[in-house]
């Protein structure tokens, strides 16, 4: 894309939209390519008295979402999204998945024809017909542009401290790559791009059911090695899952950030790990302990969960991913957080795959390969 420097907007702005602002923000100032303005839409919320636009733009902190923070003074703040997005050639996208389906009707015929989207939303939406909708397929096909996705081990806090972590990049089309990449690459955040798009997203998406599990585990007090064999059989789920859904991935890609490292990071240390662990030591529901325990941010896992559930009943799938169905129920409510470790027990995964040899074969096969 030779020619003008691109406008950059960021359509969000909670905790991970502002992270993503901090180094956009940066990129866009020092790089030619780029128009040093970049758009931020903030859904609009009263902050002690004070609208929260006119505090980032004030103050160029996002006092809600990520205090502490500096945002680079050419992010601008704007409540109305058609405002913030109607110039601009990038979108990146880092709403809760619940809104995106409004926000893509919001702008419909109110952006350029020639943007591209960069989505970083982690979550599904369901499709008529009892499937599932990516959430980059939403905005393609509700605003008629091409849409990359981002994914990986990038838990906002540590992102905006700068320490180093990875991240890849899904984008099938080679030349829009690098300009997504320089977009988003800092020295302390290092983009492996890869053409598997739909893969990259799926892992995003489904990591966050795992936390879930991994929370549950936590909550019990059933400890590290437990924890590990929720991780391992969510892996597997995933992988399954992609297998069936999405033929013609890349084993690779659970490799990247956005596989292996991101299930890793958020078992351990975000918001769905750890809402899951209070949901079992304090017996609330999981929309209460959002409420009390988040201050605006939301959860995604027990929604892809039920995202994802619906698609496996209606497709009576249900048995050949025994975790996400499990951590589905207990968050419902129909089963307790201890039945999980009882419907894992059995999992197709401990199914022995190799028939083993009796004993007297074996000896014989010794005796004639010998
Ligand atoms: N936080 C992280 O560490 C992290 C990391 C990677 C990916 N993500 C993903 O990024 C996406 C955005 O998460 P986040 O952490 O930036 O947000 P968040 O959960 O911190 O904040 C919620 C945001 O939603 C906005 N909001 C509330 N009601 C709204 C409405 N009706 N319409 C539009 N916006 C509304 C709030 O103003 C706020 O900006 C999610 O899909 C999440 O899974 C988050």
């Amino acid at each position: 894309m030779p020619g003008k420097p691109k406008k950059a907007c960021i359509v969000g702005s909670g905790n991970w939209g502002s992270a993503i602002a901090k180094i956009v923000g940066h990129n866009a100032a020092r790089l030619p390519q780029f128009d040093d303005r970049v758009t931020m839409y903030v859904y609009e919320e009263m902050v002690n008295g004070r609208k929260l636009t006119e505090i980032i733009n004030e103050t160029h902190e996002n006092v809600k979402y990520l205090p502490g923070h500096k945002l680079p003074e050419n992010v601008v703040a704007i409540p109305d999204v058609v405002e913030a997005a109607k110039d601009a050639d990038i979108l990146i996208f880092v709403v809760p998945h619940q809104f995106i389906r409004t926000l893509c009707s919001t702008l419909l015929g109110k952006i350029k024809p020639t943007a591209i989207g960069l989505s970083l939303i982690k979550g599904f939406d369901q499709a008529a017909g009892g499937g599932i909708d990516l959430i980059s397929h939403i905005i393609t096909r509700n605003l008629r542009i091409q849409c990359a996705v981002l994914m990986g081990a990038n838990l906002a806090g540590e992102v905006a401290d700068e320490k180093f972590c990875e991240t890849t990049i899904g984008c099938r089309d080679s030349r829009l790559a690098p300009l997504l990449r320089d977009l988003i690459q800092t020295d302390y955040f290092r983009v492996v791009v890869v053409d598997d798009e739909d893969a990259v997203e799926v892992c995003g998406a489904l990591k966050n059911i795992v936390a879930c599990g991994a929370g549950f585990v936590d909550g019990l007090g059933l400890g590290d090695n437990t924890k590990a064999a929720v991780i391992r059989l969510g892996l597997m789920e995933m992988i399954k899952f992609v297998d069936i859904f999405y033929p013609g991935s890349k084993l690779s890609t659970f490799f990247e950030s956005c596989g292996v490292a991101d299930l890793i990071t958020t078992c351990y240390g975000g918001r769905n790990r750890r809402v899951s662990e209070a949901f079992v030591k304090t017996g609330k529901s999981i929309k209460e302990l959002e409420d009390e325990l988040l201050n605006g941010q939301k959860l995604q896992g027990p929604y892809t969960a039920e995202e994802v559930n619906f698609m496996l009943k209606n497709k009576g799938m249900e048995d050949r991913f025994p975790l996400f169905t499990a951590i589905h129920r207990i968050c419902i409510g129909e089963l307790s957080a201890g039945e999980m470790i009882e419907c894992i027990k059995h999992h197709p995964e401990h199914i022995p795959k190799t028939t083993y040899v009796e004993e007297d074969e074996t000896a014989t096969e010794t005796k004639t390969t010998g």
